[in-house]
């Protein structure tokens, strides 16, 4: 059953047509429009209302600096690392028109279990996705081994137990939006008949 088989409404559409895209030209949203998208992530489901979501939003001629950063976490994380690599990433942060990196602002020895924080701030990156194709931006969520890396992490302001899940690519999408192939969503859910299910997509 395709997604365009079955009546629905417009504000389905809109979330069955976002895409990923780091293909991203200027302009980024301005300050005021940013904060209502970051606002999206406040409606993310969020156990415990620990609201464990940061955003550090990189912009303007701070991008080559925070490249920089990229670059140095990269070779610390990965010595051998590749000239190229490290030229692509560096020309990647230098030049997309913004980037949030996802903060985790983490409490590991409360009720609520790191990984549930850790879905709530995922959920709530999410809605920032789907709140920046509202509003006409493209965006992608990206990351790397280097995110780890704790001296990059403390230059953000994360210090152990607080970590990143990545960064949002935002811009405009250079391109319209392109239509890519999504799977067949009957391959990915199954009624349960009182029996354990299986799904067409672990075939
Ligand atoms: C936590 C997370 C990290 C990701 N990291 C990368 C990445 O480093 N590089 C990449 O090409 N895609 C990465 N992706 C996938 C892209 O964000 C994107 O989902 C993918 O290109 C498919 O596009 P779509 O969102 O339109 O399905 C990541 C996704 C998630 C959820």
């Amino acid at each position: 059953m395709g997604d365009s088989d079955t009546k629905h409404t417009r504000e389905l559409d809109f979330l069955l047509s976002r895409a990923s895209t780091d293909h991203l030209i200027e302009p980024a949203p301005e300050k005021a429009q940013l904060a209502v998208i970051l606002s999206a992530a406040l409606r993310a489901p969020d156990h415990g209302k620990l609201r464990p979501w940061r955003y550090v939003v990189i912009k303007g001629k701070r991008r080559q600096e925070f490249a920089e950063l990229v670059v140095a976490a990269m070779r610390r994380t990965t010595p051998d690392v590749p000239q190229k690599k490290i030229e692509k990433r560096f020309q990647r942060f230098s030049e997309m028109p913004m980037t949030i990196a996802l903060g985790m602002h983490i409490q590991p020895d409360g009720k609520i279990p790191v990984a549930e924080q850790e879905l709530a701030v995922g959920a709530a990156a999410m809605n920032v996705l789907n709140a920046l194709h509202a509003e006409g931006f493209g965006a992608m969520w990206v990351t790397g081994e280097y995110s780890d890396d704790p001296q990059f992490l403390a230059a953000l302001g994360f210090a152990s137990p607080h970590r990143i899940a990545g960064f949002l690519f935002v811009g405009t999408p250079e391109k319209g939006p392109s239509q890519t192939h999504r799977p067949d969503v009957e391959d990915y859910m199954a009624i349960w008949k009182g029996e354990p299910v299986s799904f067409g997509a672990d075939k």
